[in-house]
């Protein structure tokens, strides 16, 4: 029974994979949206998935936040940095969620738990187009900008779209829109409805959407089945390279769909 379990695991991967039209897809057993689920056995699995995916010698990592991400560079351990040079960033800058979940503390974190080195980028969230754009020329930050623009990596979780609105601090009126928009995700600050459309954008610095299609390693780590719709959603936008690292209780949802 443990071989069939195994094998029907593989077979579920396979199916979920070539449902979301994405590389590959590791399942983990529970559900994390349940009472008693947690994160740590997508967290588990995300490093094992690292530790064989990362290339030997220089990588540059660049890395989102959330619960799941924070979770996951606990996870770490510095065998992961054994043959390589890891360098890891931010994926986009915005000070606005709570500290412990920023991509710039996952960043750091993910770092330390490898004994791997790491750059920040502290650019205030909501900022207005006028502000922002003298910023791109800032030594300092320009440097950070361009070490993101070129990772070979790409590590990222997906938020339900109402929960990341109020994480944000978004206004009423935006919640509204995103409301009246259907949006389900949300993903690099970019939210989106169930066919995949972008419904908007927050105006942040570093890697869009776009951007991913020229990663080589691009991993995602989202489940629970409150998160099925989300997830369904997002993998329209996302790169045909991705992996996704996921839960039984977001992929039975998109599988019975
Ligand atoms: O952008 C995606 C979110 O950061 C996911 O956050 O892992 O706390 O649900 P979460």
């Amino acid at each position: 029974p443990v071989m069939d379990d195994l094998a029907g695991r593989q077979q579920r991967e396979l199916r979920l994979a070539q449902r979301l039209g994405i590389e590959h897809c590791t399942i983990v057993p529970g559900d994390s949206s349940a009472v008693n689920g947690g994160l740590s056995g997508m967290a588990a699995a995300a490093a094992k998935v690292l530790a064989d995916r990362l290339p030997a010698g220089k990588s540059t990592v660049a890395v989102m936040g959330g619960h799941t991400l924070a979770t996951l560079a606990q996870a770490l351990t510095p065998a992961l940095a054994m043959n390589r040079q890891l360098l890891f960033v931010p994926a986009r800058g915005g000070v606005g969620e709570s500290p412990a979940i920023q991509a710039n503390t996952v960043c750091a974190q993910m770092a330390q738990q490898t004994n791997s080195t790491y750059r920040q980028l502290y650019i205030p969230e909501q900022l207005t187009t006028a502000t922002y754009q003298p910023l791109f020329a800032e030594p300092s930050i320009h440097e950070v900008l361009q070490l993101i623009d070129r990772s070979n990596v790409v590590v990222h979780g997906i938020g339900l779209a109402l929960d990341m609105a109020e994480r944000r601090k978004m206004t009423p009126h935006e919640v509204a829109d995103l409301t009246a928009a259907h949006a389900v995700g949300e993903a690099f600050g970019h939210f989106f409805d169930d066919e995949g459309h972008v419904v908007s954008k927050i105006p942040r610095i570093g890697l869009e959407i776009d951007d991913l299609a020229k990663k080589p390693v691009v991993i995602a780590v989202a489940g629970g089945s409150e998160k099925g719709t989300a997830i369904a959603a997002y993998m329209q936008l996302a790169p045909s390279q991705t992996w996704l690292i996921t839960d039984d209780g977001a992929a039975d949802f998109v599988l019975k769909r």
